[in-house]
């Protein structure tokens, strides 16, 4: 049997998979990391925990197999962070992340000095504190001695993919996050990187997904006992390669994916903008396009509230506490903007808030109020994507978050849409997985294999009544973060 290694570099962990020829998932294994917050709206990590989690978790992968079956590997990453390397290959500093809000300035700067036509003209996007060219330009102004040893700008992966490979390397829906590719062309934008005062010579090789970079270091294939002739592919932002594993490639596909993040992630074959510019338009994983909404906090509430406030690990008590009664009725809401947000409303001062707090309100309540805070503020970037003309009746669900038979049940009422859900809730890693043998050559474009692959294991329906029900709370909760704009500005810190 041949076997694909994915690699799926998440936030708050990596997850490592196995799959064979015929689309088994063989083994997983994976590894957590810490996230660093330094200051209120900072969050960095440490490009080496990375690497040491998958050299920790490669053997326990491969136990009881045979590495030299091993043909292709295809990494997924966290998209966005900026990870600058140095002559010799080191990171400058820590990785400052996609959910990070240091940038408020530089986002400003881009949005309304360069401005949004302009962005949008270079790179088919506006600015996002999140997004990396922001970050380039806070790293000039702030550390520019760290700035002046800059030799590579990677993203997450395509550090991973070096380490791997020796190579310089990233892939066009990756590199759609950074704000500085020309998306619908394909190619760096000369304009973006001279504002960021960035030479091409400093960027990798643009590749798509599929593309071999090359094959694993002789070194690394002895270490794990890999077979030496094994490819790498240039892989996927995370997101895209969700799509690649629930098979939303193609035209009209939708998948969400309930991760540390939560997005709504619609696939096309051809490239259109966001006129309205709330969301982001990015290439995708098979040779196409995609429109995508992120909401900066998704299963990262849920992990905030019982692991910091109730102090539980127990996620399944919590949820069994919300009887059936309560779904659709809830007086309290929860603004899940702990990290600021990034879609629809690019605010990084807006901040997690509980409203309509009442003396019988239980822990219960404030519990489903964070997951329906979850599923509202992903509701707010399927309308924009509805108001575009694309219906989003059914879409997969995928990422950690789509594990809870609650969660999902709250989201399919709130977003009155059918929720498919695959056979692995870890669509990066299977999509990374597929992308791997498409570049190994054992199936022809990303789209056959995805069509031969996926499994649907259960589909969530919407149910009227609570439709109903969630469509009056929706319109409740749409008038709290206008209500409190102005605040979070005065009491930001
Ligand atoms: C997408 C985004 C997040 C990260 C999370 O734009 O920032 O989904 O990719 O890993």
């Amino acid at each position: 049997m041949e076997y694909y290694l994915s690699i799926d570099l998440g936030t708050s962990s990596v997850k490592l998979m196995l799959v064979d020829s015929e689309g088994n998932i063989a083994n997983t294994a994976s590894r957590e990391y810490p996230v660093f917050y330094p200051h209120a709206g900072w969050s960095e990590q440490n490009a080496d925990d990375w690497w040491n989690a998958i050299c920790d978790a490669l053997p326990e992968l491969l136990a009881g197999r045979d590495g030299m079956s091993v043909k292709g590997i295809g990494v997924a990453g966290q998209m966005h962070g900026l990870v600058a390397i140095d002559a010799s290959n080191r990171p400058i500093r820590p990785v400052i992340l996609w959910n990070d809000g240091r940038t408020e300035a530089q986002t400003a700067y881009l949005n309304e000095v360069i401005g949004k036509e302009k962005l949008f003209a270079y790179t088919g996007n506006i600015a996002f504190a999140g997004f990396t060219a922001p970050k380039l330009l806070w790293m000039r102004e702030n550390e520019p001695e760290n700035f002046a040893k800059i030799h590579k700008v990677l993203l997450p992966k395509d550090y991973i993919n070096l380490l791997l490979t020796g190579e310089y390397a990233t892939d066009l829906s990756d590199a759609s996050g950074m704000l500085l590719l020309d998306v619908k062309n394909r190619a760096w934008s000369g304009e973006m990187l001279d504002i960021c005062g960035i030479a091409k010579t400093q960027m990798p090789t643009l590749y798509e997904s599929y593309e071999v970079i090359g094959k694993i270091l002789p070194e690394i294939a002895s270490r794990f006992g890999l077979n030496p002739d094994a490819i790498v592919v240039a892989g996927a932002g995370d997101n895209a390669a969700a799509a690649v594993g629930t098979d939303t490639v193609g035209a009209g596909g939708c998948n969400i994916s309930l991760g540390t993040s939560g997005t709504v992630f619609v696939s096309s074959d051809k490239f259109s903008g966001d006129a309205a510019q709330a969301i982001h338009a990015f290439c995708h994983a098979d040779g196409g396009y995609h429109l995508m909404g992120c909401i900066l906090s998704a299963a990262s509430c849920n992990k905030w509230f019982c692991d910091e406030v109730l102090r539980t690990k127990d996620y399944r008590t919590e949820e069994d506490a919300v009887t059936e009664d309560k779904l659709g009725r809830n007086s309290v809401y929860f603004l899940p903007y702990l990290m600021g947000e990034r879609s629809p409303i690019n605010d990084t001062n807006a901040a997690g808030t509980f409203v309509g707090l009442r003396p019988d309100s239980t822990r219960a309540d404030m519990y489903q109020a964070v997951l329906e805070g979850v599923a509202f503020a992903i509701k707010d970037n399927v309308e924009i994507i509805r108001a575009f003309g694309i219906d989003v009746r059914q879409s997969c669900l995928c990422g950690g978050g789509a594990k809870s038979a609650l969660w999902r049940r709250i989201l399919a009422n709130v977003l009155n849409a059918e929720l498919v859900l695959p056979v692995t809730e870890q669509g990066p890693g299977y999509g990374a997985a597929m992308l791997a043998m498409v570049g190994a050559g054992t199936y022809d474009s990303v789209k056959t294999c995805a069509d031969a692959f996926f499994k649907a294991k259960t589909t969530v329906k919407p149910e009227p009544e609570l439709v109903a029900l969630y469509k009056e709370r929706y319109q409740k909760f749409s008038h709290i973060y206008p209500a409190m704009k102005n605040l979070f500005t005065q009491i930001k810190e």
